[in-house]
């Protein structure tokens, strides 16, 4: 970017990115969604996952240290917080779409991921159709959401959460009888066997970190440059199987 000569403006010097708090990395992320992003006290940051940890990696690349903000998705997702000048970067396992590009830039792609219903094991619900005249919980702003709003009949009733919290607060009490959500997200609520996955959908959804539009190109060339470097490195591998092993 140009600095006017004589500007009293905190100019960073050429090629670095401009940030919120000198030294530190501003991420905002929407936790829990695990095994993405999720609160760990034994974190620096408070918080870990899958996001986190390529986070961490990138920013020890950078010298930088990381802040983590939790934050509404849909606020995320819109470019509302980063306009706002809440974060440097979104971290929120959000998937990269041409709508989105339009408010926000994002970084390459660092993780593929497809949609996904979940509902009770052995239950009534084996498809998308069998929806109909059923209550299905999608998360505010989401592409399941989008993907919901598109694909199930009729008369299903679509209802809409702010929070993953408060979306699976809602299947464990029965007020939605199925959740349309991310795959890995949706498979980690099948763990006590209770819930299993009834259809998987092939979104072709890639996610990506997300800077403003405007004065973020270095920063977003230096997360491409280390998101590249971690690849490169072997560390990307080592912390995706750390999550993803099967
Ligand atoms: N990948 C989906 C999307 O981009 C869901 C992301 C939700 N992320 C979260 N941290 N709650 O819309």
């Amino acid at each position: 970017s140009l600095s006017a000569c004589g500007s009293d403006e905190p100019e960073a010097a050429e090629g670095e990115p401009e940030l919120i708090s000198a030294g530190q990395l501003t991420v905002c992320t929407d936790a829990p969604y695990k095994p993405f992003e999720y609160p760990d006290d034994s974190s620096p940051t408070g918080y870990t996952g899958f996001d986190m940890e390529i986070v961490d990696a990138i920013a020890a690349g950078m010298d930088l240290e990381v802040t983590v903000k939790d934050a509404g998705f849909d606020g995320l997702q819109s470019g509302a917080s980063l306009a706002a000048g809440q974060c440097d970067m979104v971290a929120s396992a959000m998937t990269i779409t041409e709508e989105r590009e339009q408010n926000l830039d994002f970084s390459d792609p660092y993780y593929d991921s497809k949609q996904s219903l979940l509902a009770e094991a052995g239950g009534d619900i084996a498809s998308i159709d069998d929806l109909d005249g059923e209550k299905v919980g999608v998360q505010q702003g989401t592409t399941g959401a989008q993907y919901a709003q598109d694909n199930v009949p009729e008369g299903a009733e679509l209802v809409s959460f702010p929070s993953d919290a408060e979306l699976y607060a809602a299947l464990n009490s029965g007020g939605v009888a199925a959740v349309l959500q991310d795959l890995p997200v949706n498979l980690d609520h099948t763990e006590d066997g209770a819930y299993e996955i009834v259809e998987e959908y092939d979104t072709d959804e890639s996610y990506g970190f997300a800077v403003k539009e405007e004065g973020s190109e270095d920063l977003l060339e230096a997360i491409n440059e280390n998101l590249q470097e971690l690849r490169d490195s072997g560390e990307y591998d080592t912390i995706y199987e750390k999550y993803f092993s099967d």
